[in-house]
């Protein structure tokens, strides 16, 4: 199965962010606490570097992500030269208000100056940009919801004194290697029709039995042994009494299952990429570090 998905608007938002980023004094990449590398766009972070913008890395659903991978993560980026990283929730608005002043750090010597300080806001979809858009505006200025690509225009909004913030539509980007839109799909990012929950369902179970058992077993009772993500979807559907016409075990069901109380935080928290655990993809070659 592959996946595919960059919606014609997304190539729209993509030059005009280009445009944008020249008058940018800082550039505040959301990510997702749960796959930090697939969720980070490499085709514009290409053009922040070229650009030179530093970058605020902001690890969003920090609540539903793997509190010492997050901290490995937050360690990794704060090695890289004009970069901080910090990781937020949502759920904590008072986390989320301290952006613009995490920011303006990664500026020395503007504070108080008099030109106006301008952040851009960049994310995939569905990382949580807009639910942080109105938290950092304080009212509603972006559409909220678990289906991606919500936002489709660049809009400034005045986010303090003499501070400006340019949101941005969630954007992916074309040619995405495989394994990123696997972590993409397991965790949302990518439009429900560009995949098969039961594929995406079996990849997940594949790497929640290699990093995370307990917390399966801690969901669904013990696994036979040497179980593998076949074998743990047939499990979940045992479990959950998903059977389809005639008794056999209903996978499709089963994988939906497990999707969802991933990305709900029902299973625990997870996260499926460690720093440096694998090499760069091409198109990732020259914005990442190949190690730690
Ligand atoms: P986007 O603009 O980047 O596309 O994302 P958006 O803000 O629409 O958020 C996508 C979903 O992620 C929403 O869930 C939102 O509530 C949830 N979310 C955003 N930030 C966080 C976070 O830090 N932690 C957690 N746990 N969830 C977060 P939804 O299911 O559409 O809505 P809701 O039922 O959660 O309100």
């Amino acid at each position: 199965m592959a996946i595919e998905w960059f919606p014609g608007h997304m190539v729209t938002a993509r030059k005009m962010v280009a445009e944008a980023m020249r008058d940018t004094d800082v550039v505040i990449e959301v990510l997702d606490a749960r796959v930090p590398r697939s969720s980070s766009n490499p085709a514009l972070e290409k053009l922040r570097r070229q650009r030179q913008r530093p970058a605020l890395k902001v690890l969003n659903k920090s609540d539903l992500a793997d509190p010492t991978l997050t901290q490995r993560w937050l360690a990794f980026y704060n090695a890289q030269p004009g970069v901080r990283a910090i990781a937020v929730s949502c759920k904590h608005p008072r986390e989320v208000t301290r952006i613009p002043e995490e920011a303006l750090r990664l500026v020395p010597g503007r504070e108080g100056s008099t030109r106006p300080f301008r952040m851009m806001i960049l994310g995939i979809p569905n990382v949580g940009k807009s639910t942080l858009m109105n938290t950092l505006v304080k009212r509603q200025v972006s559409k909220v919801g678990n289906e991606p690509a919500v936002t489709r225009t660049l809009l400034d909004h005045a986010v303090g004194k003499n501070a400006w913030l340019t949101d941005t539509p969630g954007m992916l980007w074309p040619g995405i290697d495989q394994r990123a839109a696997l972590k993409l799909a397991i965790s949302h990012s990518i439009g429900q029709n560009a995949y098969d929950d039961d594929a995406v369902g079996v990849e997940l179970a594949a790497d929640l039995l290699e990093h995370y058992p307990d917390l399966l077993v801690q969901r669904f009772g013990a696994l036979p042994d040497a179980c593998d993500q076949h074998g743990l979807i047939s499990v979940i559907a045992r479990v959950r009494g998903l059977m389809v016409k005639g008794g056999a075990p209903d996978l499709v069901k089963a994988a939906r299952v497990l999707l969802n109380e991933f990305r709900s935080g029902t299973l625990g928290r997870i996260t499926l990429e460690r720093p440096g655990s694998e090499p760069p993809s091409p198109e990732r070659q020259s914005t990442e570090p190949p190690s730690e």
